[in-house]
């Protein structure tokens, strides 16, 4: 009992901080690809309990039924090999194999066959080392690391990498799906109620991956539709002689990089900047959206995520704190 306490105690760990309930768990879904996926899983599990109570019982009863006792004089009738127990344990796992494979694959045709109809939304999804960009055609709208679907309304997801091979993943939506440079993967979510979800790259990309966040608000069909318009408009407003400064900054250092709908400025490397602050968080979930966050970004990225393609420009504390004061005027 003694011995078992720190075992219980990792489990629990195990069990509260990396699978639980809440955010970034496949254990609540929020919508109907995360629901069948997570009744694949119970029936994998069920599966997979049958066999262990089987196994397990044949197991104790072998050990008791066939222990060495003090009255047997001689070795037990030696055998070598069993036709019928060969052909069992070969059907049997290649039965339960089809049955698993059946849902699976069935899910697997489901989720790549773009869903139709008039209600359906189109986001198209560009992996980079490391942050996430998104894109609405038929709109002019450009955004990074947090994606606005309407809730109720299954959005068909077109999956490229600008680099190396990223995962798309969404735990209490749905996923995932691989962005493979050269070629578009689809997959189709839906989230049947509001709320920020949260994604994360699934697939090792580099020193970065694990700050390879993003985040889907899944918000009603007019506060969606209010908020592609809002992206749609003219949004730079400076007016304090700090954000004047931290526009002329951006001007020379970052709009080599950085786009901004309705300025001059369309840099393609960096994530799109508009309406920055609508974001919760920078460095694709890796700092918040504040004025510390910001400011520690800006100090040294590469510091703040590894492997991040933005250099430490050897800005200034008064550059800094210009350039803050910009970005925050981009609602
Ligand atoms: Cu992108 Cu890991």
């Amino acid at each position: 009992m003694q011995a078992s306490l720190p075992l219980v105690a990792g489990l629990a760990a195990l069990a509260l901080g990396g699978c639980g309930l809440g955010k970034q768990s496949t254990l609540s879904p929020a919508g109907p690809v995360a629901q069948a996926q997570l009744s694949m899983f119970y029936e994998s599990l069920a599966i997979m309990a049958v066999i262990f109570i089987v196994v397990a019982a044949v197991f104790v009863y072998s050990l008791i039924r066939f222990r060495a006792r003090k009255t047997d004089t001689e070795l037990p009738k030696q055998v070598h090999g069993s036709t019928a127990l060969e052909i069992a344990w070969t059907l049997i796992p290649m039965i339960i194999i089809v049955i698993l494979s059946i849902s699976t694959v069935h899910y697997a045709f489901v989720l790549e066959t773009p869903a139709t109809g008039p209600d359906t939304v189109q986001v198209q999804v560009i992996g980079h080392q490391y942050w996430w960009e998104f894109r609405y055609p038929g709109t002019g709208v450009v955004t990074a690391n947090q994606v606005h679907i309407p809730v109720g309304r299954k959005v068909n997801f077109s999956l490229q990498s600008a680099d190396v091979v990223h995962s798309f993943w969404v735990p209490e939506l749905g996923g995932k799906t691989d962005l493979i440079p050269g070629r578009t993967n689809t997959l189709w979510l839906e989230a049947s109620k509001p709320g920020l979800y949260d994604g994360q790259c699934a697939q090792l990309c580099g020193p970065g991956h694990a700050y390879m966040k993003f985040t889907v608000l899944a918000q009603s069909s007019a506060a969606y539709h209010q908020w592609l318009r809002h992206m749609e408009r003219d949004t730079v407003q400076v007016s304090t002689p700090l954000e004047r400064a931290g526009l002329a900054l951006f001007q020379q250092d970052c709009a080599t990089c950085h786009t901004i709908h309705g300025t001059p400025f369309d840099g393609k490397v960096g994530p799109n900047l508009t309406a920055l602050m609508q974001r919760p968080t920078i460095a694709a979930g890796t700092l918040p959206d504040t004025t510390q966050g910001l400011t520690a970004w800006l100090h040294d990225p590469p510091a703040v995520k590894p492997g991040a393609k933005m250099p430490d420009l050897g800005l200034s504390r008064s550059q800094i704190r210009s350039l803050v004061a910009f970005l925050q005027t981009l609602k």
